[in-house]
């Protein structure tokens, strides 16, 4: 799985990745907030007003990112994914929100988190109805791509249940060229390798010609034997998904779910950091109203973030696999390397990793300067090829390093 991953990575530095979506966005991994993993298809407002799907979940969770520190870590798209519209169209065949819930409409709900200086997304699906049964833009994409602009929204996330997975791509390419066509900057969210993967290897170059960001694997539930399997999917295909990504599209392992009620603290940040290894889009998917500080913290870590949001645009890689430790690397501006050690043995206590075992380590070569992100910020100062330098990483927790590496000799050379 991380063999030859040295030839990959230089592929990938050498080979600039494909044409992308040309429409201006998504320049570096979308961050925000998405309903779908904490609120799912909750549409019971007599029942449950606070957490069923409505204009209200949005408008306070609008206000929350901008009180909360959200908004200035850079979390910008407020997301509403299923089960926002009615089972009809309407009479002009457009598609309206439930008018229980939404009362408002979708305009005035984008309205509200523009003036909050926030985006607004939504959700639709490429086939007949979407995933949880609402009507699907099969048909309609021109109508949809259309009401959507109208509405001024700002993001589409757009699904691939109840389709004919041959023609999966001519409709994903009909929705872009419908947006486009708009003259508003959509940012344009898909999902059409994952529909496609049961039954060919989907065409990459032609996803990221297409999309801003696509889905590659199943969901992510709030457990770590889900975030397991996405790396686990992600580590064993990245020779083929890796080279696609870079600014205007990348690989999307769906949603953060730091701050719910399935993942330990250290799982957490191990979901944290490979996010940002991987150039994964962040749209976290909680309830920000009511958050542990500490969680929050994570999310809103700085350090963690300019990882994500580094200029180079590159993805990570995992690089080794040895002695149930996972090495995840990711090339940085400025020549520098992000470095995550995921130990993936859930018995025990921490374990020491050797860090110039590290394949990146190379780049120590004569000298580096190293800081710790996780679990505590540190700095590890300068180190060299020879180090003993061994960092502790907690069962199923991952410890993050940035490296620089500094030329030592080009003061004596000046
Ligand atoms: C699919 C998608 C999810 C979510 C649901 C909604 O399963 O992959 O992310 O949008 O549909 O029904």
């Amino acid at each position: 799985m991380c063999r030859a991953v040295f030839l990959l990575a230089l592929t990938v530095l050498v080979c600039p990745a494909a044409e992308a979506l040309d429409n201006g966005l998504a320049l570096k991994p979308t961050m925000g907030w998405l309903h779908w993993e904490r609120f799912m298809c909750n549409t019971d407002c007599d029942k449950d007003p606070n957490n069923c799907i409505s204009e209200r979940l949005y408008m306070q969770m609008a206000d929350v990112m901008v009180k909360e520190g959200w908004k200035e870590a850079g979390y910008e798209y407020v997301c509403i994914d299923d089960c926002w519209p009615s089972h009809q169209r309407d009479a002009k065949g457009r598609l309206q929100a439930d008018p229980k819930r939404f009362p408002g409409g979708i305009k005035k709900l984008a309205d509200y988190v523009h003036s909050k200086g926030l985006k607004l997304g939504i959700y639709a699906d490429v086939g007949k109805n979407t995933c949880a049964g609402y009507p699907g833009s099969l048909g309609y994409y021109e109508t949809d791509a259309q009401t959507f602009a109208d509405w001024d929204v700002d993001l589409l996330k757009f699904d691939g249940c109840y389709m004919d997975w041959k023609l999966l791509g001519e409709g994903y390419m009909n929705m872009s060229r419908a947006l486009n066509k708009t003259g508003r900057s959509i940012l344009y969210s898909c999902e059409w390798p994952l529909y496609e993967w049961p039954y060919k290897q989907p065409d990459y170059k032609a996803i990221r010609e297409t999309c801003n960001h696509w889905r590659n694997f199943a969901d992510v539930y709030d457990s770590w034997s889900s975030i397991k399997s996405i790396l686990d999917w992600t580590a064993s295909h990245q020779d083929i998904i890796v080279p696609s990504a870079g600014p205007g599209g990348w690989n999307d392992p769906d949603m953060l779910v730091i701050g719910n009620f399935g993942l330990s603290h250290d799982q957490q940040e191990s979901q944290m950091a490979l996010w940002a290894i991987m150039a994964a889009p962040l749209l976290v998917s909680n309830d920000l109203r009511d958050i542990c500080p500490r969680s929050k913290k994570l999310l809103q870590n700085t350090d963690i973030i300019a990882i994500s949001q580094d200029p180079l645009g590159k993805q990570g890689l995992c690089t080794i696999k040895m002695d149930s430790f996972e090495v995840w690397e990711r090339p940085l501006s400025k020549k520098r390397l992000a470095i995550a050690l995921l130990n993936t043995q859930e018995i025990g206590g921490p374990r020491g990793f050797f860090i110039r075992a590290a394949p990146g380590w190379k780049i120590c070569d004569p000298q580096c300067n190293v800081t710790q992100i996780l679990p505590q910020y540190k700095e590890l100062g300068v180190q060299t090829p020879h180090t003993k330098l061994v960092v502790s990483v907690n069962p199923s927790g991952t410890t993050l390093l940035t490296v620089t590496p500094t030329s030592d000799y080009a003061g004596l050379i000046l």
